[in-house]
């Protein structure tokens, strides 16, 4: 598979036919996936593979609610979860009755079906291992994922090359303290998503994305497009 291509095609993928992912296939995604890059190479994540129809299904049903929380955020014009919202606003939408909405999220699409999905990844970081540069900074912190998202995104082009496809989901780390319960995982020990992977029912190839001069810009951020021709 050619890199350049694969990088701009492989799309989040969350329909997957019936047919298994042997241990095999996903023991070698894995064993690539590792060579991904962590601050200080601490490789601070912690993988759990969820084959537990019983924990597979409690999965499902947790995932259910944030899911629905976030279609009702974003139809009240909110990024869900930004942390520079505006509590009350999130409050006020969360307020609404999303009845309709969670039986919908609750009987189709990959919110029903997650349990059977082939591969079900529980991701985990260790914050013990985490340097976490910008910990002591007066916002929200973002540095310690970098130690462990690359790794989840590296699951996701290994399994492409296996000619799988899948998605990283956040949602249930709304509902960390009860998936930490399940799945036995303590302190420290944070979740950091949940990895669905299997055979696509079609693969994505067109992938909607900004434009590079709409993100890059020279010298400050204010400062001119970075737009030279790409040909
Ligand atoms: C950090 C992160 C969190 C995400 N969380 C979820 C999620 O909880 N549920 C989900 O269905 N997709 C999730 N996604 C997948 C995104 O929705 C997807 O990458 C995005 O919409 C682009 O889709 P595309 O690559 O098919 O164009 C997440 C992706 C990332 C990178």
């Amino acid at each position: 598979m050619d890199l350049i291509d694969t990088l701009r095609t492989t799309g989040a993928v969350r329909d997957f036919t019936d047919e298994p992912v042997e241990d095999a296939v996903l023991a070698r995604i894995l064993d690539t996936a590792r060579f991904a890059p962590s601050g200080a190479n601490a490789q601070a994540w912690r993988l759990v593979v969820v084959k537990d129809p019983n924990l597979r299904a409690r999965l499902r049903d947790l995932y259910l609610g944030p899911w629905v929380d976030y279609l009702t955020l974003t139809a009240a014009g909110l990024r869900p979860w930004s942390p520079v919202n505006d509590r009350d606003a999130e409050s006020a939408a969360l307020a609404t009755d999303t009845g309709s909405a969670r039986e919908a999220a609750a009987s189709q699409g990959f919110t029903a079906h997650l349990d059977e999905v082939p591969v079900l990844l529980a991701l985990f970081a260790d914050l013990s291992q985490l340097a976490a540069v910008d910990r002591d900074l007066d916002h929200y912190t973002l540095a310690g994922g970098a130690s462990v998202y690359p790794f989840a995104w590296n699951i996701l082009l290994a399994a492409r090359a296996e000619g799988l496809g899948g998605v990283l989901t956040t949602m249930l780390i709304r509902e960390e303290d009860e998936v930490k319960k399940l799945l036995g995982a303590d302190d420290p020990l944070v979740l950091a998503g949940v990895i669905a992977l299997g055979h696509p029912v079609r693969q994505p190839r067109r992938l909607t994305r900004q434009p590079v001069e709409s993100f890059t810009t020279i010298d400050r951020i204010d400062g001119a497009q970075f737009s030279p021709d790409t040909r």
